[in-house]
């Protein structure tokens, strides 16, 4: 079979549908990063992901809903101060919309505090990028195992701006179509992708990358 037909059906097996729950859910720890263009299916399958955790450790999910999107509208929303009861206390999975990086850092410190949890946070580069960063998620992110916390970031725009400690905690990849320059260099940095196969993914395919241990 001719490489380019082999990569195409690689990147079909990794549909989100058919990935495997085992090999995705592991331990209660560690980052994943959901990359790509518009519309890929990002947002689907990072809260996917979330439920396999939750439902495996028996854990509440907190999402930070930075565009405020469908996908959390079944969810309850909250103020960051409100966490700590919700949470913690009746173990229930809610979201966040945050107004400002204070927020994020609010959240951030609340799962530092509370822990088992699966923090998800849609559109991570708003508050993880070098003109507006939480140094609170950023310090999750470089302690998820004391945390006992999982991370699931999306992202459309993967560019230099991300702060080098977001990427340097050996995160899981998750790639959908990718197709910028910019982005696919930096990514190369950090994983080893195919450029061809994530500019010809198909819509909420990806290809996925294990770098945690
Ligand atoms: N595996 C899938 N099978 C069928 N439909 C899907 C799948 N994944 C996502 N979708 C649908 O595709 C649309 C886009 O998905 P989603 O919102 O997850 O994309 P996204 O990459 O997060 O988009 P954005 O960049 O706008 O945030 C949604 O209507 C969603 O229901
Ligand atoms: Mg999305």
């Amino acid at each position: 079979m001719p490489n380019k037909a082999k990569g195409r059906k690689r990147a079909a097996r990794n549909g989100a549908a058919s990935r495997r729950r085992s090999d995705v859910v592991r331990e209660l720890e560690g980052v994943s990063w959901y990359v790509g263009c518009p519309h890929s299916g990002k947002t689907t399958a990072a809260s996917v992901h979330a439920r396999w955790f939750r439902e495996k450790f028996g854990v509440p999910v907190v999402v930070v809903d930075s565009e405020e999107t469908e996908d959390f509208r079944g969810l309850a929303h909250c103020a960051p101060r409100e966490l700590p009861e919700l949470v913690w206390k009746a173990k229930q999975s809610v979201a966040v919309k945050p107004g400002s990086v204070a927020d994020v850092d609010a959240v951030a410190e609340a799962v530092r505090a509370g822990k088992d949890v699966v923090l998800l946070v849609d559109e991570a580069s708003l508050w993880l990028s070098n003109r507006r960063c939480s140094e609170a998620l950023l310090r999750v992110l470089r302690t998820t195992q004391h945390c006992r916390v999982r991370v699931l970031l999306t992202t459309q725009h993967f560019s230099g701006d991300i702060p080098q400690a977001a990427l340097a905690c050996a995160p899981d990849l998750y790639l959908f179509r990718t197709t910028s320059p910019r982005a696919l260099d930096v990514l190369s940095r950090h994983f080893s992708i195919d450029a061809e196969q994530a500019r010809t993914l198909e819509k909420h395919h990806y290809l996925a990358q294990r770098t945690s241990f």
